[in-house]
C-alpha cells in the first residue's frame, strides 16, 4: 500500500491544502484547518491505471418507479414524496433535542412491525437509553435489531450479512473508520464513513438513514459533500420551547423539495398534526398592533402563519433590529422601502419581528405582511383580524404578484377569513399557471379582495393619519 499522504482540510469547507494556515483560503474561517492523513476521499483508482470500456445507454427504457417502504407515518411519507424509496439513502440534520432520535425510533419501530427487517445503530447513546426511550413511546415490542457501534468497518461487516431493509445510522459524526487518523466527527472522518456506508447501502438495496448534526448556523456539520452524497435531505426544525417540529426537505430526489411535515412533541413521542394550517395563529390579529396573517406556501400545504412585530423607541445610534423565523436582511430591504418610498418614520426605532409558532418563512410573499404588521406597530393600530395579507416589495414600493394566489386565498376563505390585501395578479394568467389548481378562485360574494399595487396604500386599511 503507498504511504499516506499529509494534508490539511478545512472543517468548515473541506477544502484541501498541501501546507497549513492559519485562515482557509476557500471560506476565509480562521483556525479551521487541521491535519488529515491519507487522500482527499474518492481518489481510489489511480489516473495512470488502466480503466474498463463503460457502456452507454439510450433515454428510453424500462425504468421502474422507485419502489417506496410506507413507513406509517404520513406526515413523513409525504416529506419523502410518498413513502421511503429502497435503497436510497436520506440525511436527516436538525438541532440537538429537537426529536431526531425518537422520530426515527418510532419510524423503525413502525417499519419493524410491519414485517420489514429494520437496524437501528447509534453510536451516541447506550443501549439502555434506547431502551428507556421505546418504553416511552411505547414501541419496546416492536422487533427493530438495535446495535451500539461506531466502528465504520464493523458496521459494513455486520449490514452486509444482516442485510436489513432499512438502517438508521445515528449520528454519521460519531462514525470513524480506523485508518484515518483524525478524530471522529472531522471531514475527513464524516466524508469517508457518509461515503463507505452509503456505497454499502447502494449495492445491498439497502435504505440509509443518516442522522447528521447541525453547526450553530443551522447547517448540517461537516462537508458539503456529504448533501451531495445522499438523496434526500431532510431538516427538523422548530423551536425547543415549542411543542411543534416541522420536517422539511430541502433535496429530495424522488420527490418535491421545500415539503414539510408537522409533528408535536408529547410525552410519548411525536404525534403527526395532519391538518396545520391553522396551528401558526395565536389569536391576537385584530386585538393587538403589530399582528398580521399571511397565508404562506410550504412545498403542498398553504399554511397561515402570524406575523408578530414590536417597535418602539431608541436612544442607540444603531437601533436594535431583531428577526425570528425570517430573514434579518429582508427586514432591512422593507424598513428602507418604508422609511424612504412609503414615509414611514422608523429608521431610528427599535424592530422586532417574531414568526409566531416556531416556524420559519423564506417566502418573499410575506413582505407586504411584515410590512403591514410593521406599520400597525408603529402606529399602535391593531390590523383586521378577518383579514390576510400577501406579496411581494419590490426596491420602489411596487407590490408584485405572487405564485399560487388561489391556494392562499381558497384556505384563508376556508378558516373563516373574510377579505385579502394582495398585489393586482394578472387574471389572463391563472389558467396556465400549474402550479394553481385549474378552477379560479371564486369565493363567496362576502369574500373581499383589496389590490394593491404601491406599498403606500397599505396605510389606507390601517387608517392611520399622517
Ligand atoms: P431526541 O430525539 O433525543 O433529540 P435529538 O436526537 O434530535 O438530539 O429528543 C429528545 C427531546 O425530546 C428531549 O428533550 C426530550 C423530548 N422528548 C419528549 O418530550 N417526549 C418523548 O416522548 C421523548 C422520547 C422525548
Ligand atoms: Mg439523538
Amino acid at each position: 500500500m503507498a504511504k499516506a499522504k499529509i494534508q490539511y482540510s478545512c472543517t468548515e469547507c473541506g477544502a484541501v491544502s498541501q501546507k497549513w494556515s492559519g485562515k482557509c483560503n476557500d471560506c476565509n474561517s480562521w483556525n479551521t484547518i487541521e491535519e488529515v492523513i491519507g487522500s482527499s476521499g474518492y481518489s481510489k483508482a489511480k489516473p495512470s491505471e488502466k480503466g474498463k470500456i463503460i457502456d452507454f445507454f439510450s433515454l428510453e427504457g424500462k425504468a421502474d418507479n422507485a419502489a417506496r417502504f410506507n413507513t406509517n407515518i404520513d406526515e413523513l411519507n409525504r416529506v419523502l414524496g410518498g413513502g421511503l424509496v429502497k435503497g436510497s439513502a436520506v440525511l436527516i440534520g436538525g438541532d440537538p433535542g429537537i426529536g431526531k432520535s425518537t422520530i426515527l425510533l418510532q419510524v423503525m419501530a413502525k417499519i419493524a412491525d410491519s414485517g420489514l427487517n429494520a437496524a437501528y445503530i447509534t453510536g451516541e447513546e447506550s443501549i439502555d437509553q434506547i431502551r428507556l426511550r421505546a418504553k416511552r413511546l411505547n414501541v419496546t415490542n416492536s422487533p427493530i435489531k438495535l446495535a451500539s457501534a461506531t466502528n465504520v468497518s464493523d458496521i459494513i461487516a455486520t449490514l452486509n450479512k444482516e442485510k436489513p431493509d432499512v438502517v438508521v445510522i445515528d449520528s454519521i459524526q460519531t462514525m470513524f473508520i480506523n485508518s484515518i487518523e483524525s478524530a471522529p466527527g472531522t471531514v475527513s472522518q464524516v466524508r469517508m464513513s457518509a461515503y463507505e456506508l452509503i456505497n454499502m447501502a447502494k449495492q445491498n438495496n439497502i435504505a440509509i438513514i443518516l442522522v447528521g448534526h447541525v453547526t450553530k448556523e443551522g447547517q448540517i456539520a461537516g462537508p458539503k459533500v456529504l448533501e451531495h452524497m445522499v438523496d434526500t435531505t431532510l431538516y427538523f426544525e422548530g423551536d425547543r420551547g415549542h411543542q411543534f417540529r416541522i420536517l422539511r426537505s430541502v433535496k429530495n430526489r424522488y420527490g418535491a423539495a421545500n415539503e414539510i411535515g408537522v409533528f408535536e412533541m408529547t410525552g410519548n413521542g411525536l404525534s403527526e398534526v395532519t391538518n396545520p394550517s391553522s396551528l401558526f395563529i395565536s389569536g391576537t390579529a385584530g386585538k393587538v398592533s403589530g399582528s398580521v396573517v399571511f397565508p404562506g406556501i410550504e412545498g403542498s400545504r398553504t399554511v397561515m402563519v402570524e406575523i408578530q412585530a414590536l417597535v418602539s423607541p431608541s436612544t442607540m445610534p444603531t437601533p436594535r433590529r431583531a428577526v425570528v423565523g425570517w430573514d434579518s436582511n429582508r427586514l432591512a430591504m422593507i424598513l428602507a422601502v418604508l422609511q424612504t418610498r412609503c414615509g414611514v418614520k422608523i429608521a431610528d426605532k427599535e424592530v422586532y419581528l417574531n414568526v409566531a409558532g416556531g416556524i420559519k418563512i423564506s417566502e418573499p410573499a410575506a413582505d407586504v405582511a411584515v410590512a403591514a404588521a410593521l406599520i400597525s406597530a408603529l402606529s399602535n393600530v391593531p390590523f383586521a383580524a378577518d383579514s390576510v395579507v400577501f406579496g411581494e416589495l419590490g426596491l420602489s414600493g411596487e407590490i408584485r404578484p405572487v405564485s399560487q394566489f388561489n391556494n392562499r386565498l381558497k384556505e384563508a376563505e376556508k378558516l373563516g377569513f373574510t377579505s385579502a390585501i394582495m398585489p393586482k395578479q394578472e387574471k389572463k394568467n391563472n389558467k396556465l399557471d400549474k402550479n394553481q389548481n385549474n378552477d379560479n378562485f371564486s369565493g363567496s360574494q362576502d369574500f373581499i379582495i383589496k389590490e394593491i399595487q404601491y406599498i403606500s396604500q397599505l396605510k389606507e386599511f390601517l387608517a392611520i393619519e399622517e
